[in-house]
């Protein structure tokens, strides 16, 4: 079983960056023939339909193909101004095009964010569920991984906080099951 992800933040300390290796490696741990690989998208250029016309730039042929053959994607989501953030909208979008199907079509995906917020960003995973939804991505639909919080959390240890270590490994067993549904 084959699992990326990628979080949609460009901050070298992003807490979703270390959310998602928290997640990766309890999915390692979790499965013996699973492999983990985290994308980052500093090199992801904005959508710009010219540069597409002119044939996908490197890093968003590595995107498209990193997700199109992988069995599962884990998006770790930032939350800016109550919403989704454009780093993680640009991937999305990237994603959607062609060839078709595009990358996100059928694929089991699953939502997760962290915020040092109360809200652990419930909305912007509520507005990425909802782009899913369009695109014809198999969204997990529980559990929500919401981290509150997060400079406490995930902030100072290179390991999570053992108050968010439980649903850390309940969200890495659900998606697991979920995507083994599709295998
Ligand atoms: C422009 C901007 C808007 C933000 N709006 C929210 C928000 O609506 N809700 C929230 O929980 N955090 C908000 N934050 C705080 C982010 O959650 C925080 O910067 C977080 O560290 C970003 O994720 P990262 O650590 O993965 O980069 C905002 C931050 C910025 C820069």
């Amino acid at each position: 079983m084959r699992i990326v992800g990628f979080a949609g933040s460009l901050r070298r300390e992003s807490y979703n960056r270390r959310l998602l290796a928290a997640v990766g490696k309890q999915l390692e741990q979790r499965r013996e023939d699973l492999v983990f690989e985290s994308i980052e998208l500093k090199d992801l250029p904005l959508f710009n339909a010219d540069l597409e016309a002119a044939g996908d730039p490197p890093a968003v042929v590595r995107l498209k193909a990193a997700v199109g053959t992988a069995d599962g994607l884990i998006i770790a989501t930032p939350e800016y101004n109550h919403a989704l953030p454009a780093v993680t909208k640009n991937a999305v979008d990237w994603l959607s095009r062609g060839p078709r199907p595009h990358a996100l079509e059928g694929r089991p995906v699953a939502v997760m964010g962290a915020s040092p917020g109360r809200f652990g960003t419930r909305r912007a995973q509520a507005d990425l569920r909802q782009v899913l939804a369009v695109l014809g991505a198999i969204t997990m639909v529980r559990p929500w991984l919401l981290i509150s919080s997060a400079e406490e959390r995930l902030g100072r240890d290179s390991e999570p906080a053992d108050t968010i270590a439980e649903a850390i490994e309940k969200y890495a067993d659900a998606f697991i099951s979920w995507v083994d549904r599709f295998l």
